[in-house]
C-alpha cells in the first residue's frame, strides 16, 4: 500500500502486477485505461480472499458466511456513497457496467415519463452507450433524441445548448469526459440549465471516474454513472447514482428475486430503494473488488492523480506535435488525459499493429463513437489514454514507435 504524502509514480507502477511483464520483449507501456484499466494487487487479493474465506450468496443466508458475504457487499455500497458524496446508500445501484446502469435509467425513468414530441438532448461527443439506449426508448415512446454541437477544438458548445432548451426537454444525457477525445464538459453549468428546463439529467461519468473526484451533491446530477473496470476494479461491476426521489418513483428494470417485497399471482409489491433495481444474485465478489479499488485511489487522491495525469498529458501533448503530419483529434482547453491522433496517409490500425511490436498498447479505430468521429470528419484514430501508473519513459516509448511507423511507410 502506499504512503501518499508525495505522488511516486515509480511506486504506483509496482502496486500493479501487470507491470512485471513485457510484451514482444519490450517493457509493456499500456495506453489503453480508457478501454479497461489495470488491476493494483489489493483488488486481486481482495477479490481473491472474497472467494476464498468469506464467499456465500447476499441478502439471502442467516448462517455465518451469507452474513459476512453481505456485510462485504453492502459495505462496497458504502465505500461507493462515500466516494460519489452521495446522501444515502439507497441510492446508490450496482449494475454490470456503465452501460447498464444507462439503459436501466432509459427503460424504466425513460419509459415512464417520456411522451410523443419530447426531447431528448445528447451531445456529440457521446459514447454509443449513451446514444443508442436513447434512440430505443425514444423509438418506443416517441421522443426526439437531439444532439449539441462540438466545436472544432472538441469542445461542448454550451451557448448552443442552452438555446436548445426548452419545455419539451425531459431528458438530458451527457458524457462528464469523452472517452475519444478527453474533453471535459461544463457538467455543472450544463445540470443547472436543464434543471431550469425542468429537465432530469444524467451523466456519464465512465471517463471521468479514474481522474477526478466526482460530487453528487456538489454536482447535482439526478443520475450519474460508472464503471467498475475502468476505475481500476474489475469487469461485471458498474454503478448508477439516481436520486432517491426519482428511484422511488421509477417502475423496476428487471424483474427476480431480491428486488420483490411480496410476490403473488395475483400482485407482486416491490422492495424499496436500490433493492429494487438489483434483481437475482448480483456481482456480489465484483462488488467487493470495486470497493478495494476506490479505497485504493482515494488513499493516493485524486489531487495527486490528476495533477500527474495533466503533467503527462502536456508532455504527451508537446511530444507528439513535433512529429510531422501527426494531427490530435480534440484540443479542447479542459481536457483528461486522452490523446487521439492520426497519421497523413497511414491507417490507425496499422498505426495500432506497428507500436504494438514495440510494447505501446493503444487503441485503433472509432472508440463507439461514430458521430465524433464524423465530425472530424475521419473513420479512426489511434488513441492513448493514460492513467495514474503511467510515466514519462511510456510517453517516450509511444513517439518513438510512432516514428517507426512513419519510417515503416517511408
Ligand atoms: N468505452 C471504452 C473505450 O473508450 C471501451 O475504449
Amino acid at each position: 500500500m502506499n504512503d501518499m504524502t508525495t505522488f511516486d509514480v515509480e511506486k504506483i507502477r509496482r502496486d500493479f502486477p501487470i507491470f512485471t511483464r513485457e510484451v514482444h520483449g519490450k517493457p509493456l507501456a499500456f495506453l489503453d485505461s480508457g478501454a479497461s484499466a489495470q488491476k493494483p494487487q489489493v483488488v486481486i487479493d481482495t477479490m481473491e480472499k472474497a472467494y476464498a474465506e468469506t464467499y456465500a450468496n447476499v441478502h439471502r443466508g442467516v448462517h455465518y458466511l451469507s452474513q459476512v458475504s453481505t456485510e462485504l457487499y453492502e459495505g462496497a455500497r458504502e465505500i461507493v456513497c462515500a466516494h460519489m458524496n452521495a446522501a444515502n446508500v439507497e441510492e446508490i445501484i450496482f449494475t454490470k457496467n456503465a452501460t447498464e446502469s444507462i439503459n436501466l435509467v432509459a427503460q424504466t425513468y425513460g419509459a415512464a415519463n417520456l411522451k410523443p414530441g419530447d426531447e431528448i438532448i445528447l451531445s456529440t461527443l457521446e459514447h454509443h452507450s449513451n446514444i443508442v439506449p436513447w434512440q430505443l426508448i425514444a423509438e418506443r415512446t416517441g421522443a426526439v433524441v437531439k444532439a449539441v454541437p462540438i466545436d472544432e477544438h472538441g469542445e461542448f458548445m454550451l451557448d448552443t445548448y442552452l438555446e436548445m432548451l426548452g419545455p419539451k426537454t425531459k431528458i438530458v444525457a451527457i458524457t462528464h469526459i469523452s472517452n475519444a477525445i478527453g474533453t471535459i464538459t461544463p457538467v455543472r453549468q450544463i445540470i443547472d440549465a436543464a434543471h431550469d428546463a425542468g429537465a432530469v439529467v444524467l451523466i456519464d461519468g465512465s471517463q471521468a471516474a479514474p481522474h477526478m473526484k466526482i460530487d453528487m451533491q456538489a454536482l447535482d446530477a439526478d443520475f450519474y454513472v460508472f464503471t467498475g473496470h475502468k476505475v481500476f476494479g474489475p469487469t461485471g461491476i458498474g454503478v448508477l447514482y439516481g436520486k432517491a426521489e426519482l428511484l422511488d418513483a421509477m417502475p423496476p428494470f428487471l424483474g427476480g428475486g431480491d428486488m420483490i417485497e411480496r410476490v403473488t399471482f395475483a400482485k407482486t409489491t416491490y422492495a424499496k430503494g436500490h433493492a429494487k433495481f438489483e434483481a437475482g444474485t448480483p456481482p456480489i465478489v465484483q462488488a467487493i473488488g470495486l470497493g478495494a479499488a476506490i479505497n485504493y485511489v482515494n488513499e493516493i487522491g485524486f489531487e495527486k492523480i490528476s495533477a500527474h495525469e495533466q503533467t503527462l498529458l502536456a508532455y504527451a501533448t508537446e511530444q507528439l506535435g513535433q512529429i510531422n503530419s501527426l494531427r490530435i483529434i480534440g484540443q479542447a482547453k479542459h481536457k483528461a488525459a486522452i490523446i487521439s491522433f492520426t497519421l497523413d496517409g497511414i491507417h490507425p490500425h496499422d498505426i495500432g499493429t506497428i507500436v504494438d511490436r514495440g510494447g505501446v498498447a493503444i487503441r485503433v479505430g472509432h472508440h463507439c463513437a461514430q458521430p465524433l468521429m464524423d465530425h472530424f470528419d475521419v473513420a479512426a484514430t489511434a488513441r492513448a489514454s493514460f492513467a495514474l501508473y503511467n510515466n514519462r519513459a511510456d510517453v517516450d516509448a509511444l513517439v518513438s514507435a510512432v516514428k517507426s511507423v512513419q519510417e515503416i511507410f517511408g
